[in-house]
């Protein structure tokens, strides 16, 4: 029996990287997963997962979808046992070089996104006395990690949202954790530009880049009741990067 049999889990950004590599081992372990992504290709992920998957196209900054995304994991599967707030936008730029158009489209996605996916999940969660939400922060939230001033800031916000929330939800059975990854070889690191990534791979001991699937067995460990003693904590999965 797997390690999330019978669980049900909301899966943010599970189009591609992080957020598809957990969906697919969640449902290994035996969990039903309802699998949201602003980018229709999610679809083809829940496809590949079979009947135990669901899609559903979702901007996790509109607080009115959260609504419908909550309804329709209940029709579909009839209980949410866990939220992993996994999307997530990384567009860097130095403090200089940010603007305000560049600081609120990161506030609306990798912050007030992760906010509004817990405000939804809270009283599904609360009426079963049981919950975990994992919420996907960064490496980037445990120092200053030059030229990402925003994605940065946000990414401290959602460990900081992380440990209030842990806090706050206790008493209703509900664990909250933020994982903090470190340089993870998905679409999103792109951006960087190969030499870039070549540089942080010699500031990581490990002297490789991690993978999306070694971030989704923290991801299943933080969700399963294995870690029923685990709220408020902030967990790296970065090789011991000292980036
Ligand atoms: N890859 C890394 O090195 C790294 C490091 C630290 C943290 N992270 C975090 O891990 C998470 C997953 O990143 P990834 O590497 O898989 O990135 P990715 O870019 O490969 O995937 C992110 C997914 O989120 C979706 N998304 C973006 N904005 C959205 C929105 N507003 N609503 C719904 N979906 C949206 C995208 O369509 C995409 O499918 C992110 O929160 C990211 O910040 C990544």
């Amino acid at each position: 029996m797997g390690n999330l049999y019978g669980k049900v889990a909301i899966i943010t950004g599970a189009a591609r990287g992080q957020g598809a590599a957990a969906a697919h081992l969640f449902a290994a372990e035996g969990a039903k997963v309802f699998l949201t992504d602003m980018n229709g290709e999610g679809a083809a992920v829940a496809e590949e997962i079979g009947s135990d998957a669901f899609f559903m196209q979702h901007d996790i900054s509109d607080e009115s979808g959260w609504s419908r995304v909550v309804a329709a994991a209940l029709e579909r599967f009839g209980k949410i046992d866990i939220l992993v707030n996994n999307a997530g936008i990384y567009r860097p730029a130095t403090l200089q070089n940010t603007d305000r158009n560049l600081f609120d489209l990161h506030y609306r996605v990798n912050q007030l996104g992760i906010f509004l996916g817990m405000s939804a999940v809270v009283d599904v969660m609360a009426k079963t006395g049981k919950g975990s939400i994992i919420n996907v922060a960064s490496g980037a939230a445990m120092r200053g990690m030059p030229g990402t001033f925003a994605y940065s800031a946000t990414k401290w916000a959602v460990r900081g949202m992380s440990k209030c929330a842990a806090v706050d939800l206790a008493p209703l059975g509900i664990r909250v954790n933020s994982i903090h990854p470190g340089v993870i070889d998905t679409p999103m690191i792109e951006v960087n530009g190969q030499e870039l990534n070549a540089v942080f791979t010699t500031l990581i001991p490990f002297r490789r880049l991690g993978t999306a699937d070694e971030v989704a067995a923290l991801v299943v460990f933080l969700a399963s009741d294995a870690a029923s003693y685990i709220t408020g904590a902030e967990i790296a999965v970065d090789g011991g990067a000292i980036l």
